[in-house]
């Protein structure tokens, strides 16, 4: 007798994303994500406003990737959910509805940390030879090699991780205070542009030339990052020309972002360099939604035919936030056993 298929429906709601992914055997099945859009206007997230809308998405989001997957909640093995870190109230959104489904279709529950999420995301298989009939084909993928570092990116974390297994991760060097999505975010600001500024300094940079200005690199020991410094800089670089031609900003953007998306790049790149010389790993990941970044993908590929690495890069979908990649961890800790009970709690913070 043939072994039931591994089906894990898995949510997604650590910030103002409300995501539903099902994966069936480690394949993505389908993978929805509602954004909200109501958090443009005030420019950065409102908790309570995205508490709100993860409350009004998840249920026709979860009911749109079960279809999507042609799956029937009978069909699922067990529910996971992102519990850590986030914003609090959109991680009780996720989390209550995933234990009242594992408890009304009597499944197991898994917890599952975000950041490692973003991590495994490199996992996700995307070939047509022994996907399952529902898989969507797209291009070939090759998987990374443990033990691999992946450099991941994000709106609130920038880490180095060593990945010894699926669920042995070590975070080897972190930022000591923005994250690199923040310094995006913040130099974006900075520049008029709407929130999340991230997606549009990438935009811009693509037409601008990225050696017309020169932002300090910080020297920090190890492989520790800070991108405090560098937002000061900008601040000051553009008072300085602003004071002089009050259309500074206006008529010099594509260069101002290419300058700036340059400098963050380098800073990621030069330590996770530093990372692979120390550890001598040489397949070499990057994840979070700023691996999103254009510059930041091509320069990752450039370093890595230069130093001689294996480089991995989510698919585009995979690496901002997306509950495919909390299917696939949950995957790893459906076979590991690795379940949660239904008093577990959601948590802002948590290590891993
Ligand atoms: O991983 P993510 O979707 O959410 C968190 O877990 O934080 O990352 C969001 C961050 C934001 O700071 C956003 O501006 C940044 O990723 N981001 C980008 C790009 N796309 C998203 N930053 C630079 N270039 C992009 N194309
Ligand atoms: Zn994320």
């Amino acid at each position: 007798m043939n072994t039931p298929p591994i089906t894990i429906l898995a949510i997604e709601s650590s910030c103002d994303e409300t995501s539903c992914a099902i994966s069936r055997d480690g394949w993505i099945l389908s993978n929805i994500i509602a954004a909200q859009r109501v958090h443009e206007q005030y420019g950065g997230v409102v908790p309570e406003l995205a508490s709100r809308a993860h409350i009004q998405h998840i249920v026709p989001v979860v009911d749109a990737a079960l279809k999507k997957a042609g799956c029937e909640t009978k069909d699922l093995s067990a529910i996971a959910f992102t519990q850590s870190p986030g914003l609090i109230g959109s991680l009780l959104v996720g989390s209550e509805f995933a234990k009242s489904m594992a408890l009304a279709l009597d499944r197991p529950l898994l917890a599952v940390h975000h950041m490692q999420a973003h991590v495994l995301a490199n996992l996700i298989p995307n070939d047509t030879t022994t996907a399952p009939s529902a898989f969507i084909p797209s291009a070939p993928r090759r998987l990374p090699s443990f033990p691999f570092l992946c450099l991941t990116v994000s709106g609130g974390h920038t880490q180095i991780v060593r990945c010894n297994s699926p669920l042995n991760l070590q975070v080897i060097g972190e930022t000591l205070d923005d994250a690199a999505g923040e310094a995006f975010d913040k130099s974006a600001k900075l520049l008029g542009l709407p929130y999340p500024g991230g997606p549009l300094i990438d935009k811009y940079a693509r037409d601008g030339n990225p050696a017309r200005f020169s932002f300090p690199e910080p020297q920090i020991p190890g492989l520790n990052f800070s991108f405090s410094g560098l937002k000061t800089a900008i601040l000051y670089f553009l008072q300085d020309n602003s004071a002089t031609d009050p259309e500074f900003i206006r008529t010099n953007l594509n260069d101002i972002c290419a300058s700036i998306q340059a400098r963050i790049i380098s800073i990621l790149l030069n330590k996770l360099k530093k990372a692979a010389r120390q550890t001598g790993i040489s397949d070499i990941c990057i994840a979070g939604g700023v691996s999103a970044n254009s510059g930041l993908r091509l320069a990752f590929r450039d370093a890595g035919e230069k130093e001689g690495w294996n480089t991995f890069i989510p698919p585009f979908e995979y690496c901002t936030d997306n509950a495919a990649m909390i299917a696939i961890t949950g995957h790893y800790k459906y076979l590991a056993g690795d379940f949660s009970p239904l008093s577990v709690s959601a948590s802002a913070r948590a290590e891993w």
